[in-house]
């Protein structure tokens, strides 16, 4: 990483640009956390910088020449944003601002905070040197989130979210003064009139936090859900689920490490939109156009939790039957319908089923069927299917038992 940063910025040089690393980048380094994805502004055009580069290196760009932005991949564990420096000025509340080319300084002016608007040099006669125009550095010590000016809310209502994810990720708090512009921001509705999709990006950043539900509660705190479904309230039972996710996710992962891959964020998500009803669900998933497979997951818990919870609270329910209502379904559906319904039986077949049923699979093979004469078709499929239910109940057990099981099917 610290090459790629040195080869950019001499590369920034022979093109006589000024680069920088900022934003989050520069923050979580004086923080001392992880950070793979370096912010690069340069003082020209990014994406004639990111393809010259790339070409240079042998690199990848893949450029958003609507936003004037690149981003490099290609290098190990970490990519790269390239932006030109930019000098914004916003028209109407709300909306997007009309942006131009700038300096670096008009470039950290538009930022949300002081800890994410600071900027290190990376040009060889600079390299190093740190740009806080705004007392970053001193916020980041402090633990305050601190806007830079006092519409930055209501230019973008969509720093309400940002600004309680950082605090409640780092245990920041929001400076006094910013929290009154917050308030007269939430006063004046504006994340109401916020493009839907804004927020969502905002909202799903939330779930991705490690414990999300801190930014949600100190959301509700201070502007409720309303712009998201009127109906949404904080929900007395969500700590408790919400931890519950956390740690089945851990143990999922603990278990199940080679099995499908887990998206913590749909667990969230789901949990955060599960209170309302079916309806309003559908809207805010149209309204914001939220991911399909986040969506889609959602509503399939909500259609199908009363059967899950009514066919599997049973002490005696058959393994063929815990497995049909669950295989249909996706592992974080299946997580979910756990943890919502707080019942012994429930859990105990759920564990069975990732542990047992699910991994099994018949000793016999398509050929071996079609050998005894079944003609390939609905009922090869149907004589197939019923095997694997006999051996998930432990009717059969070896090939042989599985190869009798299928001659008597056959003559039926
Ligand atoms: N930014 C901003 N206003 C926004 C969104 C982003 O000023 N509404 C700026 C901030 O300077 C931020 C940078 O763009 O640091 C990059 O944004 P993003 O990638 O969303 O956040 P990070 O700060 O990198 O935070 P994270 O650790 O969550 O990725």
């Amino acid at each position: 990483m610290a090459d790629f940063i040195r080869l950019a910025g001499r590369f920034a040089d022979q093109k006589g640009m000024g680069a920088y690393v900022v934003g989050g980048f520069v923050r979580d380094l004086f923080l001392g956390v992880a950070n793979y994805d370096i912010d690069l502004v340069v003082e020209g055009d990014a994406i004639a910088f990111a393809e010259g580069f790339c070409e240079k290196f042998s690199l990848h760009a893949v450029t958003h020449k609507r936003f004037g932005t690149a981003t490099i991949s290609g290098m190990e564990g970490f990519k790269a944003d390239i932006a030109s420096a930019r000098k914004e000025t916003y028209e109407k509340p709300a909306v997007l601002p009309a942006v131009s080319f700038g300096l670096i300084q008009d470039d950290l002016f538009r930022r949300d905070f002081t800890i994410n608007a600071m900027a290190i040099a990376i040009n060889a006669s600079c390299f190093g040197r740190l740009m806080d125009f705004y007392g970053g550095q001193d916020d980041l010590k402090k633990g305050f989130i601190r806007a830079l000016h006092p519409l930055s809310f209501i230019d973008d209502p969509t720093r309400i979210l940002r600004a309680v994810r950082f605090e409640q990720r780092f245990d920041f708090k929001i400076e006094r003064q910013t929290l009154s512009w917050i308030k007269e921001a939430v006063r004046r509705s504006m994340l109401h009139l916020v493009q839907k999709h804004r927020l969502r990006d905002e909202l799903l950043l939330i779930f991705n936090e490690k414990m999300p539900l801190k930014p949600l509660k100190r959301l509700y705190a201070l502007c409720g859900f309303s712009y998201i479904s009127e109906g949404l309230r904080f929900q007395r039972h969500w700590p408790h689920y919400f931890q519950q996710a956390s740690k089945r996710i851990a143990w999922y992962r603990e278990h199940f490490a080679n099995r499908r891959h887990i998206e913590p964020y749909a667990i969230y998500f789901s949990l955060f939109f599960y209170p309302l009803p079916l309806k309003d669900i559908k809207k805010a998933m149209l309204d914001f156009a939220f991911h399909k497979g986040a969506s889609s997951r959602l509503v399939s818990l909500k259609e199908n939790i009363h059967t899950i919870r009514n066919g599997l609270s049973k002490k005696n329910a058959m393994p063929s039957t815990v497995w049909r209502l669950l295989e249909p379904l996706s592992y974080e559906v299946v997580l979910l319908a756990e943890i919502l319904s707080r019942h012994k039986e429930v859990s105990r077949h759920i564990e069975d089923f990732l542990f047992i049923y699910n991994g099994q699979r018949l000793h016999l093979k398509g050929e071996d069927l079609a050998g005894l004469g079944v003609e390939p078709g609905p009922h090869f499929k149907k004589i197939l299917d019923k095997l694997l239910m006999a051996k998930i109940d432990g009717i059969v057990r070896d090939k042989e038992e599985e190869l009798r099981l299928a001659q008597k099917l056959m003559q039926k």
